[in-house]
């Protein structure tokens, strides 16, 4: 497909919007985030590893102090009032996450610990009840682990076959032959942004593909709801998840959006208290969803952490977040196109967001991160949880810096200087 095509088939709301934040939005939003006060080896902190996880603002580690000191209690079990109270900020934090991405039903929303367990739990759940000796399973070459290790231990299982759309060498889908590879398939799992590349999937038509084959389709969000406004009805997806901590909330909670029909027929993954309705000795019945798959004591401070990264983000607003991101991932990428010696991987600005693998001559990647991070700058190095993406781009491991709402295009400098070290230090040109 050519690149002209894959625009016209992006979701609209992924459409750019008119204003990055200003230089006193950015401080504003800056002064708000205690670690960035930090001075590693003596230097700013420059933290450029965001889609790992990012920093966490004043409002969320506030909101979860305040639970822990006024009205912690275990939820949907307590008849007192602070239980009341934490059962409300819990099932609102429900709400409100839900309505962040869509969902029109709150039911349809699964506080999970991460985006790897709501994918595990897909497979486990809907993926055991459904997949069946020869059955097909797609998935893309640019899957994170978390969306491809789920499958292949199913597809082991079951004696079912997996098949994959392939990357091409500048880092997008391949989707000449998605619909013979989608040919007969009962699953289609992909994510909707590449956590490597920073490649934005047309996720609109791959669930398209995927229904018109016959098959659901599976969003792994896990970098694409942290940066840019997601519509799960506009996307016409069955699952996605997401994980908390990527998007200024805390580490420990996810959330996985699916389609009531499909939930409400599916089996319990994990299984104990909270999630039954009735139990004897030999035998239970379950609760209805989305208690059905929370079992145990949850996440709650977690929750309500989550629910006031949610606000934070909704007040700066998903639109100006991607379009401001956008802007330092595109001067970004000007200055690396500057450098000697500097290999970025990965598509054109137009279908990528903020995220930037790179090589600095052969020096290893990790090596150059330890460089960086003498600086004050800190990267992800490595495989970066996608190894069958690195065989294909013939690399061992990249640099990978990431942009979020706290980065400024001084930072970048700070960032392109420490390269520069890093090319003295191993005398390369
Ligand atoms: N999935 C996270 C990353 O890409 C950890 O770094």
């Amino acid at each position: 497909m050519k690149a002209a095509e894959r625009s016209l088939l992006e979701s609209p709301v992924l459409a750019p919007a008119p204003t990055p934040f200003s230089d006193t939005e950015i401080a504003r939003v800056r002064s708000e985030f205690p670690i960035l006060k930090e001075r590693p080896h003596g230097k700013p902190l420059v933290f450029l590893d965001s889609a790992a996880s990012s920093q966490k603002p004043i409002q969320v580690i506030d909101a979860m102090d305040d639970y822990y000191r006024r009205y912690h209690a275990n939820i949907h079990r307590g008849v007192y009032h602070i239980s009341e109270l934490a059962s409300e900020a819990y099932e609102e934090a429900r709400a409100k996450i839900g309505r962040f991405i869509g969902a029109r039903d709150a039911h349809e929303c699964i506080f999970v610990r991460n985006a790897t367990e709501g994918l595990n739990l897909v497979a486990y759940s809907w993926g055991r009840h459904h997949i069946q000796r020869g059955d097909v399973i797609v998935l893309t070459e640019m899957e994170h682990h978390s969306n491809l290790v789920p499958w292949q231990i199913l597809a082991q299982e079951r004696e079912a076959e997996l098949r994959f759309v392939p990357v091409t060498p500048d880092g997008l889908l391949d989707l000449g032959g998605l619909d013979d590879i989608l040919d007969s398939a009962k699953l289609f799992a992909f994510t909707a942004v590449s956590n490597t590349l920073g490649t934005v999937n047309p996720v609109k038509h791959l669930s398209a593909r995927a229904h018109a084959a016959g098959a659901i389709a599976v969003v792994d969000g896990c970098q694409a709801v942290p940066r840019m406004p997601v519509d799960v009805a506009d996307w016409n997806c069955d699952f996605m998840a997401f994980s908390a901590h990527k998007m200024l909330g805390p580490t420990g909670v996810g959330m996985l959006w699916g389609r009531k029909e499909l939930l409400d027929a599916m089996p319990p993954f994990l299984s104990g208290g909270g999630m039954i309705k009735v139990v004897n000795l030999t035998s239970s019945t379950y609760a209805s969803v989305p208690a059905r798959f929370e079992a145990g004591t949850p996440a709650i401070a977690e929750a309500v952490g989550f629910s006031a990264a949610v606000d934070y983000l909704a007040a700066l607003g998903m639109e100006r977040i991607h379009q401001s991101e956008s802007r330092l991932a595109t001067i970004a990428l000007r200055r690396l196109a500057e450098q000697s010696n500097i290999t970025v991987y990965g598509p054109p600005m137009e279908q990528r967001t903020g995220v930037i693998s790179l090589t600095v001559g052969d020096i290893h990647a990790h090596d150059l991160a330890s460089i960086l991070d003498s600086e004050g700058v800190c990267v992800r190095a490595g495989h970066h949880c996608n190894q069958p993406l690195m065989e294909k781009l013939g690399v061992p491991a990249t640099a990978r810096a990431s942009f979020y709402v706290y980065n400024t295009v001084e930072e970048i400098e700070v960032f392109i200087a420490a390269l520069d070290k890093a090319k003295r230090i191993f005398k390369i040109a």
